[in-house]
């Protein structure tokens, strides 16, 4: 079946973009990655995620995380596109986005990462790409997957907030809990023994006592 699932090396396909032809391993260096995927180039929910992640760029790249996107349309008509964008940014339509555009005009990448959405149809009936999110760790390997249909646009604050948390989880032994923001305390995780977690976390535990009398809520102040 195609597609990716947690932990997949990311493919090392070539393509065409904004940018010229790249490898996609040579794109990702030894950097996080983050690959999101659009239904189609001059199309409004897609016209605003793009400025949106354009606008956060800078916050992508101080978390070293390289972005690039995908549509299924040819480099021209991204470039086309790509002005449109940075008018509706107020930005000099001229200027380059800060991040290449795949052209997958015979979706081929799309359906080899499992990225159609099967509800939305082109005027000839071929299925659209959903909004697909994949962040890539510096291994290669695929640490996020956030599908989304067509019809729905993302939210890039969230997907700044999730790669915070997967950068500090894959380091730390610790986890995130709902709604966690940076520098709220996090949870140490299950599997951690209460000796090792003492050492580990020198800011201190703070167990909740819970009904069951199981101790496994334990929060630590986020760790640096
Ligand atoms: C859009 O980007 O606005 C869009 C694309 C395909 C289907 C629905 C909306």
């Amino acid at each position: 079946m195609p597609g990716l699932l947690l932990g997949d090396e990311a493919p090392n396909f070539e393509a065409d973009t904004t940018h010229g032809r790249i490898r996609f391993h040579d794109f990702l260096g030894d950097s996080w990655g983050i690959l999101f995927s659009h239904p189609r180039d001059f199309t409004p929910v897609c016209t605003t995620e793009l400025g949106q992640a354009a606008k956060l760029a800078p916050e992508f790249s101080k978390r070293n995380v390289k972005m690039i996107a995908l549509s299924i349309d040819s480099v021209e008509d991204h470039l086309g596109w790509s002005k449109d964008i940075n008018a509706y940014n107020g930005d000099q339509p001229e200027q380059t986005l800060p991040f290449p555009i795949i052209a997958d005009a015979k979706r081929e990448l799309a359906v080899k990462l499992g990225m159609l959405d099967p509800d939305e149809r082109d005027k000839d009936g071929m299925p659209l790409t959903a909004r697909v999110v994949f962040v890539f760790g510096p291994d290669k390997k695929l640490k996020l997957s956030i599908l989304y249909p067509a019809t729905t646009g993302r939210n890039f604050d969230e997907i700044l907030r999730v790669v915070d948390s997967l950068q500090l989880t894959a380091y730390k032994k610790v986890a995130t809990p709902v709604n966690w923001k940076p520098g709220d305390s996090v949870m140490v995780i299950p599997t951690l023994p209460e000796d090792e977690a003492k050492k580990l976390f020198p800011k201190g535990i703070f167990t909740k006592e819970l009904p069951s009398g199981k101790k496994y809520l334990r929060y630590t102040p986020q760790p640096e």
